[in-house]
């Protein structure tokens, strides 16, 4: 087990109606201008954006609006937010949404309390030396920044998405009402629980020995969103499940899953050259790549892979090797994905590459050849290369 530091500082406000305390957490962290992010319209039609507002003017806050976030966000719409902002004389940040939303915010809140072009933390040129202050509303269980310490724009020029990790970037609180995440169609709630679940196998498939209580509370949590991933397909309304991903997604996020493991990342990279160059939603472009990176890396530990097969798909311990037991666990994975409408290559995501185009997303992905990711396996360029190629489907 590694050393390692655990920081999870966001206060989290669950459950039936949690909505109304925004105001009053907002207060309490020291916002007295909110600038509220919104996306593409579904909080403006279920009402909550008006429940927001009235809450913060029932606590004297003020406010401006900026809707208009996109999936895969863009870095145009953060710096028109940082330039209202400014002119607003904002001093707090209420994204209300999803992953989307709440990257542009803390986007945002980095350009807003840092000199410069914001994109530099983004590209990987310097880091950020302070972030405004940001509280989440959340409306779909998935990305986990609510809790994290990440945000993920995408620049225009290049299509090219990028990370940036900053403990200045974490929220000061996240609301989180189960009930607000039953208006989503069931592409997005199936997308939401598998980027979920990777969040966890992220950190989960690792060479690091001794990792025990990590492992089960990892286990459990892919258990435990598998299941009710499953009831959601059928009863989206069932609150019980609803709240049991959503807690799942934060917790999964955070860092706690993280604790003492050595991180692998490499699927993630994989997928957001795919979501950056072709739009797709996030968690479907990792079910898409999740079985072809583990088939290419299995054989660097299948024990891992076993472990995972019996702990969390219910493969049978028997008398196989290791790695067949790590493919009857990579293929049940698969037949999970299926069931709830996620894709198991890229051409089920609808997109047709061809060998150019998988070039063109290894060149990406690898930085023109000088990047290489991944934990559990080293993956560079070439490694990309035959990754996307298994799952080009
Ligand atoms: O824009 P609106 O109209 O709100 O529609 C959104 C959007 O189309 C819709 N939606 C959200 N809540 C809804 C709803 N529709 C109906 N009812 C609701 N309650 O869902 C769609 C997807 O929203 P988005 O915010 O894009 O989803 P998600 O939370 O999956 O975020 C994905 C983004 O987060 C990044 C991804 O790469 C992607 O750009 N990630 C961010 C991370 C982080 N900051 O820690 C980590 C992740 O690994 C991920 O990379
Ligand atoms: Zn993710």
């Amino acid at each position: 087990m590694r050393d390692f530091t655990y920081y999870a500082p966001t206060k989290v406000a669950f459950g039936r109606d949690a909505v109304e305390r925004t105001g009053a957490l907002v207060r309490e962290f020291g916002g007295t201008k909110a600038l509220v992010v919104y996306g593409g319209g579904s909080a403006v039609r279920s009402g909550l954006l008006d429940r927001v507002c009235a809450c913060l003017e029932a606590e004297g806050i003020g406010y401006v609006t900026l809707g208009g976030v996109k999936p895969n966000p863009r870095l145009g719409l953060a710096l028109e937010g940082i330039g209202l902002a400014r002119k607003e004389g904002v001093d707090f940040l209420l994204p209300v949404g999803g992953g989307s939303v709440i990257d542009t915010a803390k986007c945002i809140s980095y350009g807003l309390a840092n000199e410069g072009d914001v994109w530099d933390f983004y590209a990987g040129k310097r880091k950020a030396s302070a972030g405004m202050p940001i509280g989440a509303v959340l409306t779909i269980a998935a990305a986990g920044s609510e809790m994290s310490n990440s945000s993920v724009i995408t620049k225009e020029e290049g299509m090219i998405k990028r990370g940036y990790s900053s403990d200045f970037g974490r929220c000061r609180f996240a609301v989180m009402d189960p009930q607000l995440t039953m208006t989503l169609p069931a592409y997005q709630t199936a997308s939401g629980c598998v980027d979920i679940i990777m969040h966890t196998m992220e950190r989960y498939f690792t060479k690091e020995p001794d990792t025990m209580l990590t492992d089960q509370l990892a286990e459990g949590l892919i258990r435990t969103v598998m299941e009710n991933a499953r009831v959601l397909m059928r009863e989206p309304d069932n609150y019980n499940a609803r709240a049991q991903v959503m807690w799942a997604g934060s917790l999964a996020h955070n860092g706690l899953l993280g604790c003492g493991m050595a991180e692998d990342w490499a699927s993630h990279q994989l997928e957001h050259e795919l979501s950056a160059s072709y739009d797709v939603a996030h968690g479907a472009g990792l079910a898409a790549v999740w079985g072809s990176w583990a088939r290419y890396v299995m054989a660097e530990k299948p024990e891992r892979f076993a472990q995972y097969a019996v702990n969390v798909m219910g493969v049978a311990l028997g008398a196989d090797d290791p790695a067949v037991m790590a493919e009857k666990g990579i293929r049940a994975t698969e037949q999970f994905f299926r069931e709830i409408g996620m894709p198991t290559n890229i051409r089920e995501l609808g997109i047709e590459l061809s060998d150019e185009e998988i070039e063109e997303l290894a060149r990406k992905c690898s930085n023109d050849g000088v990047r290489i990711v991944g934990g559990f396996k080293r993956i560079d360029r070439a490694d990309m290369v035959k990754i996307y190629h298994m799952a080009r489907g």
